[in-house]
């Protein structure tokens, strides 16, 4: 089976990782898809976050890097494949998630949605809590690989 992994990957952290590799061990194929969302505040753009994606993916033979904008019912049909991968780390996860995927497959009905359950370890990690750590010089070198903790802290070199 063939899937795509969608997400704003801002930036890629261990928590994504590990279910691109363990979706990369099921799957014959795996896209992971970045949404190129120019209305998003990004910190990094979709070529850093592609980069980025790439590097730390680089390990894995059946996956590819790719990036849409718009709708990702459109993205689906454009690239054929209909199967979705997402991660939950946390009840609070799942009304967002559940969403996403009933919204998906009411555009599109051939769409469906697999969930992976995140690994304990990182059921607490987010893009965005890395980020804000990463910002006031915290340690992030548990949370992201090494590359994007580089690329962090050449973010909020400085200070903020
Ligand atoms: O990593 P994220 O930010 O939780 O990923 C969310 C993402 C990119 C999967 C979602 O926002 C998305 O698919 N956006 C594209 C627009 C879309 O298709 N919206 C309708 C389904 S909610």
């Amino acid at each position: 089976m063939k899937a795509i992994y969608p997400g704003s990957f801002d930036p890629v952290t261990y928590g994504h990782l590990d279910i691109i590799e363990r979706a990369a061990e099921k799957m014959e194929h795996l896209t992971v898809a970045v949404l190129d969302n120019p209305s998003k505040n990004s910190l990094f753009s979709i070529e850093e976050r592609i980069e980025l994606l790439k590097e730390v993916t680089r390990h894995l033979a059946n996956v590819e890097i790719d990036y849409f904008s718009g709708l990702l019912s459109d993205y689906a049909t454009s690239k054929g494949c209909y199967n979705m991968v997402r991660g939950l780390r946390a009840v609070s996860d799942f009304e967002y998630e559940m969403q996403m995927a009933l919204v998906n497959r009411s555009l599109d009905s051939k769409i469906e949605t697999f969930f992976l359950a995140s690994d304990n370890k990182y059921a607490y990690l987010s893009s965005s809590i890395v980020k804000e750590i990463a910002k006031f010089g915290g340690n992030i070198s548990h949370f992201v690989p090494e590359s994007v903790e580089l690329a962090l802290k050449q973010k909020f070199k400085g200070g903020k």
